[in-house]
């Protein structure tokens, strides 16, 4: 039996009981960054959703995205969010509103999908598979749900490849330890297009950016978060710890800090001759 890992909010034995504002603060940050919007600009360009498609997004969120495929499919065709939690698929919904978007939500788990074979043109799944402990069974669900010439579209993040600077090059490597921890399957980026390959579509377009913390101020929260958990499991002492968060908050008042996650997506198109 494999060892149970610690997991976030968003992994999906958590979403009854996750605090919304919370993962909905986390959220809106994440879609104001840089890093976000450029990946999720060069996926609406790499899937080129069309008016009258079929366009699901699994893990919806808050709905950012569906708002956006939404626009593209227009009135004649449809985009619907899947969402496992019932507050962020709420709000959600009440976000789509105000906004007068035909995006619609339903609730679902992205491992059994409330959905036909071979029934929508477009999936998109953004930072989900990185919370589930079995991710091939989700893109398995994703590629039967699609049409014959549909295409899927995976990003995520890859928690290795956390980079957190200046500091103790021991104690920073105890801090990402924890941050692969923190996620159920924390290499989700870099197993995004042998997922695809495995489900039976052919892979097109590739692409990766750096979500950059900001440079001027320590994202304490997160940086806590990761040095009492490296703490806790004794992989560094409380004072390699306190050395670190002081390398850290003087090199954020010089603006000499860097903290960075790379996130990868990859496009996957199903068969013309599929059934
Ligand atoms: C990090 S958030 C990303 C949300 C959105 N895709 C975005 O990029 O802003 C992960 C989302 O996946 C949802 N989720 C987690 N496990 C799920 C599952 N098994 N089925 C459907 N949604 C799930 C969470 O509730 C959360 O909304």
């Amino acid at each position: 039996m494999s060892t149970p890992r610690p997991t976030s909010e968003f992994h999906a034995p958590n979403a009854p009981s996750a605090n919304v504002d919370r993962l909905v603060a986390a959220l809106d940050a994440q879609d104001a960054a840089d890093g976000v919007r450029r990946l999720r600009d060069w996926a609406y360009e790499a899937v080129a959703a069309r008016p009258g498609e079929v366009a699901v997004d699994i893990g919806s969120g808050t709905g950012t995205v569906v708002q956006a495929l939404a626009d593209a499919v227009t009135a004649d065709g449809s985009a619907l969010g899947v969402e496992l939690n019932p507050g962020l698929r709420a709000l959600a919904e009440q976000r789509a509103a105000e906004a007068g978007s035909t995006g619609r939500f339903v609730e679902g788990d992205a491992l059994a999908l409330p959905l036909p074979d071979a029934s929508v043109d477009i999936v998109w799944c953004e930072r989900v598979l990185q919370h589930l402990a079995d991710p091939e069974r989700a893109v398995g669900e994703i590629a039967r749900v699609l049409k014959p010439r549909g295409r899927a579209v995976l990003l995520d993040s890859d928690w290795a490849t956390t980079v957190l600077h200046p500091g103790d090059p021991d104690t920073v490597a105890a801090l990402t330890s924890g941050a692969l921890a923190a996620a159920a399957n924390p290499y989700a980026g870099r197993k995004l297009v042998g997922q695809l390959s495995a489900a039976g579509l052919a892979v097109g377009a590739r692409g990766s950016q750096a979500l950059l913390q900001d440079h001027n101020s320590v994202a304490w929260p997160l940086v806590r978060m990761l040095g009492e958990s490296a703490v806790r499991r004794q992989l560094i002492t409380e004072v390699q710890r306190d050395r670190l968060y002081d390398d850290l908050t003087e090199a954020a008042a010089r603006g000499a800090l860097h903290m960075s996650v790379t996130m990868f997506g990859a496009v996957g198109q199903k068969s013309p001759s599929a059934t």
